[in-house]
């Protein structure tokens, strides 16, 4: 009888947070595409993401990597909760696979899951790394929405999947780490939540450590980023499936 109660307590301050969460997110997100929505890249050079692995990040023999990451699409479950077209684009598993691989990193933090083609792949290199743990944050649209459906009960263990605002859980999240060695931004596209997400998450990075930013190109928050942080490298890739967006690379 008690522990009913204590269970049914629980779920209210669930939804009750949930909502809560949701909905000044909502309000947050139309602000942003209200007012902040200029961008401007042009200063940088564009790159696709084989040049940057290859010539700026002196990756050799990465093309390993692309028959891994053709088996693993192709073994991509077709049971999804989220739009397809929340999918990550080519341009950014394929970096986010070949930089785990090859760098082997031990923390890694995403916001935005969908349906969970980022983690999925994040987890197999890790997999096969036998190194790593991902923590991963999403706010879906309703509390029973299934976040992460591609992401098969072997990768789990190296999983910890939470649900909530990005803006609120980070924050937590971080304090149970001395530092992470990746970031990788895609919730809410748009100017607060990139620039509050990345700027919490660049005090927690390692030296040499990386950051990705997914789809820039709605707001100048990647470049108000730069000019705070002031990163050892910055980069700019042009996305292959979702032409006219970019993806933004910080290295501490
Ligand atoms: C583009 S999708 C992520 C795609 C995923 N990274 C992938 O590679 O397939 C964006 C996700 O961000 C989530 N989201 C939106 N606002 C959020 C917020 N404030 N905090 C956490 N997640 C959020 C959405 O529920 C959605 O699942």
């Amino acid at each position: 009888m008690q522990l009913n109660i204590v269970k049914k307590t629980k779920l209210i301050y669930f939804y009750i947070s949930f909502y809560f969460q949701r909905y000044l997110c909502l309000f947050l997100i139309y602000f942003d595409k209200a007012f902040f929505l200029k961008s401007d890249y042009s200063h940088y050079k564009m790159f696709t993401v084989v040049d940057l692995l290859e010539q700026e990040l002196g990756f050799q023999g990465f093309k390993q990597f692309e028959k891994e990451i053709d088996i693993i699409k192709k073994n991509i479950s077709t049971k999804h909760d989220f739009p397809l077209i929340y999918d990550a684009d080519k341009a950014n598993y394929f970096l986010l696979y070949c930089l785990i691989r090859e760098l082997k990193p031990e923390i890694i933090i995403e916001t935005g899951v969908a349906n969970g083609l980022s983690s999925n792949f994040i987890l197999n290199a890790m997999l096969l790394n036998r190194k790593g743990v991902l923590m991963s944050i999403d706010l879906p649209k309703y509390p029973d929405q299934k976040v992460g459906l591609y992401v098969t009960p072997n990768l789990n263990d190296r999983w910890n999947l939470i649900i909530g605002s990005s803006i609120f859980k980070l924050k937590s999240i971080l304090k149970q780490f001395s530092e992470i060695d990746m970031f990788i931004h895609d919730s809410a596209n748009t100017y607060h939540f990139q620039k509050i997400e990345v700027l919490l998450a660049f005090k927690k990075l390692k030296k040499g450590g990386i950051i990705i930013i997914n789809n820039i190109g709605h707001s100048n928050a990647f470049n108000e980023i730069i000019e705070i942080i002031k990163p050892h490298k910055k980069f700019v890739l042009r996305q292959e499936d979702k032409k006219g967006d970019f993806t933004g690379v910080i290295i501490k």
